[in-house]
């Protein structure tokens, strides 16, 4: 069996489910108008800045219990039971919910049901971590000849590291989940995937303990959509214009790369699925990668999530087969960036 035999399923998906027809109305939505509300911002410098008009966020699920959502969403796709999967790699960076011991992949196979015995682990790796939960997934089916399907899951919650008094944080990061199931197959699936990182030297993206403000939905309407609450915790900080340039550097780079080493050309790949992080990265990582040859359509969804971190790959990838831009058979890049610094990406075959 090829390396190259191991097929990549659609993406089973969670996002904090839409409760009201108005956004402003919708406290599992933060719109620009909402953000304008708490800081010194407005809609005409976020969209311009970063292309985003509004974010989930998910009040009452822990980060264990949405990515057990999008996996029993993946098995459902697949139509596949808990008791079918030979290993579940859950792949997040958020870890503090009294939930590190044990891990988030245990709770998973608990909610799936899956058979004693097989191993269930978390991978944290940045935004890239679904990528890099992938890779791992890919190698253990080609190491191990008794697994035959590893169920890879990401989830994030990064709204509860956001500072929503922070002006330059709390316009960028909304929650979701998702999943894949990785499984031995005739055809090539995943054909090659790279991933790369370097110490995070200047100290340009982290976490940082100190005071905060956490928002809540409102008890009383009238007053608002969200309350706040301030409160000492782990808060993001990003030296956003440093992240901004090695981000459109290792985006183009890594695409160019993972075409390369698998044997093909640039403009032989049909679709790009990119890290949501900002429309301005994305659109730069375009016209680099459009001057090499790329003639792929870019998958953009980060008007309507923001940043999900791990899991903006993965609702993209699901909105780009939703709307029928990635169809089956298709040669598909997914690329994407974030703290360590690390980087990665994907080049496969649309199952
Ligand atoms: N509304 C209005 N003004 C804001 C603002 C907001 N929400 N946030 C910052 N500003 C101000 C700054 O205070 C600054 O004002 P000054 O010139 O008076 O000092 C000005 O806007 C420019 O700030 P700057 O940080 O240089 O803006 P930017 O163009 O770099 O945009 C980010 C800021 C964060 C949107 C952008 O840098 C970014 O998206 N970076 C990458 C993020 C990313 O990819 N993260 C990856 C995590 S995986």
């Amino acid at each position: 069996m090829s390396y190259k035999n191991i097929s990549l399923s659609r993406p089973g998906i969670y996002v904090p489910p839409r409760t009201h027809v108005d956004p402003q109305k919708d406290p599992n939505v933060i719109t620009n108008q909402d953000l304008e509300k708490m800081v010194d911002t407005n809609d005409e410098w976020i969209t311009r800045r970063t292309g985003i008009k509004e974010r989930r966020i998910e009040h009452y699920l822990g980060v264990h219990e949405m990515g057990a959502k999008a996996a029993e969403a993946v098995l459902k796709v697949k139509g596949y039971d808990g008791k079918d999967i030979d290993e579940i790699i859950f792949c997040t960076n958020k870890h503090h919910l009294g939930q590190e011991f044990k891990h988030h992949a245990g709770y998973v196979g608990e909610v799936i049901n899956v058979r004693d015995g097989i191993p269930m682990h978390d991978e944290a790796a940045g935004c890239p971590s679904a990528l890099y939960g992938i890779r791992a997934a890919r190698n253990n089916l080609i190491a191990e000849k008794d697994k035959n399907k590893i169920l890879v899951v990401a989830a994030e919650k990064l709204t509860s590291f956001t500072n929503y008094k922070d002006r330059s944080m709390c316009v960028l990061f909304g929650d979701a989940a998702g999943a894949y199931i990785l499984e031995r197959s005739k055809n090539p699936g995943i054909l090659e995937i790279v991933t790369h990182g370097k110490p995070d030297r200047k100290k340009v993206l982290g976490l940082k303990r100190g005071m905060g403000f956490q928002i809540k939905p409102s008890d009383d309407f009238s007053l608002g959509k969200f309350k706040f609450e301030e409160k000492e915790d782990n808060y993001i900080y990003m030296d956003g214009q440093e992240v901004m340039k090695f981000a459109s550097e290792a985006m183009s780079e890594a695409v160019h790369e993972v075409v390369e080493k698998a044997g093909y050309a640039l403009k032989d790949v049909e679709v790009i699925v990119p890290h949501q992080a900002n429309l301005r990265i994305i659109n730069s990582a375009r016209k680099n990668l459009k001057k090499k040859g790329s003639k792929g359509e870019i998958i953009v969804n980060i008007e309507e999530y923001g940043n999900t971190s791990g899991a903006s790959t993965i609702l993209a990838h699901h909105e780009g087969l939703e709307r029928k831009i990635i169809r089956p058979g298709m040669l598909v890049v997914k690329v994407t960036f974030g703290a360590g610094l690390n980087w990665a990406a994907m080049l496969f075959k649309q199952e």
